[in-house]
């Protein structure tokens, strides 16, 4: 198989590259099939098809068996399994993931978590939240809100992402610029090492200081230091109002001021997201249903909740008053579900409305401190002209965390290959300049692993690898994510 990754590198896997992991032949599958039921194991070539991608543009690799276990003690069986054969097993979620988390590039087994759907428990006197880790975030959501309870990260895949792989990736979303992410919201976790032993670190106290803390070295491990399989989350009081405000501005330049106005202002907004002409013309042209936006160079999305009427609104005024001043021309105010979700459902979609224009596509996720995303905008403009790729940007500009596109669209594949090669990590240099680094909320995996050595110095490298051979010395569990396999040591 000839893969590209979405860096524009080619690499190859499959027949007759030297691996050191074990095939899965029949002997071994008999015995996955006696952990999980032989209804667990999944054969049909268009499933492992499935199992063998996920939201990752232009990177696939087939799984040589998937099975969908329904307990900690069958992921443990099947670890020990692959330990002792040495084979490769990743966990997938929802395959939403954007850097090949979940994509199996060494072969092997991939465990799916979907029938590890329950919400155990909602605890509304502790306000905590206790889920296997196969739930859809948004099912989640939907439980608590109807207790007046609230779990803020919103993922733009949330219809479909579950709560391992949030843990997985640490997730992000819109509402971290007032709540913070994943991390900031897990208390405990019962999860299976990479050797197969089941741990059970923190619970339900929002407080924890018993060694060290080993649900916070899983969050973010990218399923390479363990599999996730139950999660406790601490949950708030839901916010009575929601008010969000449509802002159309006539360049990108004041949009991105307005942006640090906002914040210098301390006007606590829940999210402030940046959408730019192009991203708006392709939703209009993609969705069903578009919100009918004006047709400005730029737009921010930005909501303010509270329990107030009052205090909303004076805060959503103020912002309001600091976007016309910085030269926005007109300002639609949202307060109804129904035209909210419209509007969210559009910003959410946009990633899969821009894939339907280029197929073909990389997209990075840099990060850079808040002040900095002027900067940051006008640098990528910069690489855009500079090396001749078409650009489409948008994210999270109150995070300082822009979604950056580098379209194909019908281009020769060569010489947009060649561009983008030079173009990526001229935008990871300059994130790294600003202050920023290069991925915020999508992680490295296996697209961004090379790209590594631009963002952390050789010492935290060098921990990093340290940490993973210590708790997986026999590399089985997702191997070449965030760092490549060294073929030469076994
Ligand atoms: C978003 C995803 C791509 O914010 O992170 O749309
Ligand atoms: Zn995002």
């Amino acid at each position: 198989m000839d893969q590209v990754n979405p860096a524009g590198q080619h690499f190859f896997f499959g027949r007759g590259r030297k691996t050191m992991y074990e095939k899965i032949d029949s002997d071994l599958r008999k015995r996955i099939e006696d952990v999980v039921g032989t209804e667990n194991l999944l054969s049909l070539p268009e499933e492992l098809e499935d199992y063998g991608r996920d939201e990752t543009p232009g990177l696939s690799a087939r799984p040589e068996a998937a099975v969908r276990p329904g307990t900690a003690g069958e992921i443990s069986a099947l670890l020990k399994l692959a330990n002792e054969y040495r084979f490769p097993v990743l966990a997938r979620g929802g395959g939403t993931g954007v850097t090949g988390g979940a994509v199996p590039v060494h072969g092997g087994l991939v465990i799916g978590l979907e029938r590890m759907n329950r919400v155990v428990e909602i605890d509304e006197k502790n306000m905590m939240a206790v889920v296997e880790a196969g739930v859809i975030t948004e099912n989640l959501h939907r439980a608590v809100e109807e207790r007046g309870l609230f779990y803020p990260p919103d993922p733009a895949s949330l219809d479909s992402c579950t709560l391992g792989g949030n843990l997985a990736e640490d997730a992000g979303g819109p509402r971290a610029v007032k709540y913070g992410v994943t991390r900031d919201y897990l208390t405990g976790v019962e999860a299976i090492l990479p050797g197969g032993e089941i741990i059970d670190y923190g619970g339900k106290t929002v407080k924890n200081a018993t060694g060290y803390n080993l649900l916070h070295l899983l969050i973010g491990s990218e399923g390479t230091l363990g599999i996730a399989s139950r999660i406790t989350a601490r949950l708030l009081v839901k916010p009575e109002i929601r008010v969000d405000l449509l802002v159309p501005f006539p360049s990108y330049r004041e949009a991105v001021e307005a942006v640090a106005a906002i914040q210098k202002r301390r006007l606590a907004p829940t999210a402030i997201e940046f959408m730019d002409r192009q991203c708006l013309e392709i939703s209009r042209r993609v969705l069903q249903n578009p919100v009918p936006f004006d047709d400005a160079a730029a737009h921010l999305l930005i909501e303010v909740d509270g329990d107030e009427p009052g205090r909303v609104e004076k805060r959503y005024e103020a912002i309001g008053e600091i976007c016309l001043e910085g030269g926005a021309a007109d300002i639609r105010v949202a307060d109804s579900p129904r035209y909210q979700e419209q509007i969210w459902e559009t910003r959410r979609k946009l990633r899969d409305s821009i894939k339907t224009v280029s197929p073909v596509k990389v997209s990075q996720d840099v990060v850079v401190p808040r002040m900095e995303i002027a900067a940051l905008l006008a640098g990528i403009e910069q690489i855009g002209k500079s090396r001749g790729v078409e650009i489409i940007s948008y994210g999270h500009a109150g995070d300082g965390n822009v979604h950056v596109n580098f379209l194909k669209r019908d281009r020769e594949e060569a010489g947009w290959r060649e561009a983008v090669g030079k173009a990526v990590p001229e935008l990871f240099q300059l994130a790294v300049r600003l202050g920023g680094t290069i991925s915020g909320e999508h992680g490295i995996g296996f697209s961004k692993r090379d790209y590594l050595s631009l963002a952390l110095n050789p010492a935290a490298i060098a921990a990093m690898r340290s940490i993973k051979r210590s708790l997986d010395p026999g590399n089985i569990l997702n191997p070449g994510k965030i760092f490549p396999v060294d073929e030469g040591k076994k």
